[in-house]
């Protein structure tokens, strides 16, 4: 997900422009507190923007234990259904204008992602979410939080932005150039 929140970032300015200035209030980048990393509501925004557009994983399974019934079709217990991350986090229903890169979807006025359950779900949901999920949530915040604070970056000409694999990458990684600034 760090790959695509340089990409989406730097295809974005005014959004990069945001996050950094929302760091900038911050003295010192290298020994930010817990508590400090609560203080980033417009980094969360941007981390929950690229969970929707950019999810690592594309569909996951769960096996059916009890049959039921789902809009007139019968699913008899033990199936295996597939369940839609990418697909579901791009329907119109729950997000406008879902192909935009746009992390103000997640603020407090807009809140997208709460009008459905299981609307946003890059790690899983329900009692098999992921268990990483806090863990990789942080992680991510403070790599972006450094990388926002200390670096500029320029996504190199002549590569290849097609998706592949799992976890979801560029098929040629994404070739970055990183300066101090
Ligand atoms: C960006 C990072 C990560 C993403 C996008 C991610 C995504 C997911 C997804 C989609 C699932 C499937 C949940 C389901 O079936 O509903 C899952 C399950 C799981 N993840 Fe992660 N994960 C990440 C990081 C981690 C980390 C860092 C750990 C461990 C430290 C971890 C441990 C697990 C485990 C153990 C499960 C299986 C949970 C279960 O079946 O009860 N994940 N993850």
């Amino acid at each position: 997900m760090l790959t695509w929140l340089c990409l989406e970032l730097a295809r974005h300015p005014e959004v990069l422009q945001r996050a950094r200035e929302e760091q900038l209030k911050f003295a010192n980048i290298n020994s930010l507190t817990l508590e400090q990393f609560g203080q980033m509501p417009y980094l969360d925004r941007v981390l929950l923007e690229v969970e929707r557009l950019r999810p690592s994983v594309g569909a996951g399974f769960r096996g059916v234990v009890k049959e039921f019934e789902f809009k007139g079709c019968y699913v008899p217990a033990g199936w295996q259904l597939y369940y839609a991350i990418a697909f579901t986090h791009r329907l119109p229903e729950i997000y406008s204008q879902p192909e935009r890169f746009d992390p103000d979807r997640f603020s407090p006025q807009r809140q997208e992602h709460k009008q459905y359950p299981f609307s946003l779900v890059g790690f899983g949901g329900g009692s098999r979410v992921c268990i990483g999920r806090a863990f990789a949530k942080m992680e991510m915040k403070i790599v972006a939080a450094h990388l926002l604070s200390s670096y500029d970056w320029e996504i190199l000409l002549n590569q290849s932005l097609d998706t592949m694999g799992i976890p979801n990458r560029p098929k040629d990684g994404l070739q970055v150039r990183f300066k101090l600034w």
